[in-house]
């Protein structure tokens, strides 16, 4: 123990001269993982190797190694920032600040976070393909769900336009239906956002910046597809307004009666592999609607419990558990007459490998890489589906 104790000092002071190894550069953070059988929160100092990949912590309460380096395959670099959720052997961290001087000077900047909107107009038939567009200029979404605005919170939250002439008619469009709201984090996010939006009004965009969002998807000067924060202290207030403590005063939509729904669940693989637009996207094109969403991380014990019934029945059960607490899944409730086989359908084959030879239209067979990498978790029997999207939206939301 006392030369653990030894070797966890010399780290730290290892860092104040530099993080650069021999080969590559080494990455201190600051996690957090909620112990929930001692009903604590436990701090770790969290390396990473970027020349090899590796993963090693320390204990800081106790001064002591707690993982010996090793390969996480998983976690790449840009998957740790401030906020990040990440899955390192089955524990899910927290990083809650840069561990040392050299990974605050180098990530700070470029890790910037933004909040962003997709706005009434857009949300039923365009979010999947605007959110394949965000993923593919290479910023990460690190939370995502849909509201409904009432009039009063849409007039709140655009309260820095009130007394103008277009005031009344934009906070009418913001409650008109429901909004896409998320965080982004990626190089200059907030300039960067600002930039592939596009100009407000969407048909000075099509002339001055076709390939922009409000171009590609806008309407005109008020129905402009998307929103985005101007600075880093909008970007803070607005995100808090949608996913802080305030928050909770939003329309949440849960108190009603879950029924003629059925739960798609996008599961982190396919999240994490950028593929998250596209599944939306076809599954809007299939006919589908979708009523709720939102970006889940999913703690060890939920998934138990939503896997519940395939415990001891299917063989992949603890892959199953393993691969949804990975990362981030998307929940999705999926409304409709006959939508719960309908949807089954879509999705297709439990292993992707079979739905490609008989199904190749199909989710899986599409966007599934094998029995437990199968791209979307669905509801298996009619009655499942709206206990398991009540799970999701009222359950695990509260
Ligand atoms: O959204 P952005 O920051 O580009 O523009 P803004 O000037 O902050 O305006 C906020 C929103 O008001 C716009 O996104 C439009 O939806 C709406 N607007 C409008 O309806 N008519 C205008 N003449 C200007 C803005
Ligand atoms: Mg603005």
């Amino acid at each position: 123990m006392q030369r653990q104790s030894l070797c966890f000092n010399q780290r730290i002071l290892s860092q104040c001269s530099g993080a650069r190894t021999v080969m590559g550069e080494r990455y201190a953070f600051t996690a957090e993982w909620y112990d929930i059988n001692a009903s604590m929160i436990k701090r770790y100092q969290l390396l990473f190797y970027s020349a090899d990949n590796t993963v090693e912590m320390f204990d800081i309460k106790n001064r002591r190694l707690f993982l010996k380096r090793s390969k996480c395959e998983r976690v790449k670099l840009n998957d740790l920032y401030i906020g990040a959720i990440v899955n390192i052997h089955s524990r899910q961290l927290t990083i809650v600040d840069f561990g040392d001087e050299f990974t605050t000077k180098k990530l700070s900047s470029i890790k910037e976070k933004t909040f962003g909107l997709i706005k009434p107009d857009c949300v039923p038939s365009k979010m999947g393909e605007i959110i394949d567009r965000i993923i593919s200029e290479g910023f990460i979404i690190c939370q995502l769900k849909m509201v409904q605005l009432s009039s009063k919170e849409a007039a709140e939250f655009y309260q820095e336009h009130r007394g103008k002439s277009f005031y009344e008619k934009l906070v009418d469009f913001m409650a008109s239906g429901p909004v896409v709201v998320f965080e982004l984090t990626g190089d200059n996010a907030v300039t960067r956002w600002r930039e592939l939006m596009g100009p407000t009004d969407s048909s000075v965009a099509r002339q001055e910046a076709p390939h922009t969002i409000r171009a590609q998807f806008g309407t005109d000067v008020t129905r402009d597809a998307v929103h985005g924060s101007d600075s880093q202290e909008a970007a803070k207030r607005e995100y808090d307004f949608f996913f802080g403590s305030k928050a909770s005063n939003l329309r949440k939509n849960t108190d009603r009666i879950f029924q003629n729904c059925t739960l798609g669940l996008i599961k982190p693989h396919a999240v994490l592999d950028g593929q998250a637009g596209k599944i939306i996207t076809a599954i809007r094109n299939a006919g589908f609607n979708i009523s709720a969403l939102q970006l889940y991380n999913m703690e060890k014990a939920n998934t138990e419990e939503l896997y519940e019934v395939y415990k001891g029945v299917v063989a992949e059960y603890s892959s199953m558990v393993e691969e949804l607490t990975s990362g981030p899944c998307i929940a999705l409730e999926i409304t409709g007459d006959g939508a719960h086989s309908l949807f089954r359908e879509l999705v297709g084959p439990h292993d992707p490998e079979i739905a490609r030879h008989l199904r190749p239209d199909t989710l899986r067979a599409q966007f599934g890489v094998n029995k437990v990498k199968n791209a979307l978790h669905c509801s298996d029997l009619l009655e499942d589906g709206p206990l398991e999207v009540e799970y999701f939206f009222k359950i695990m939301d509260s």
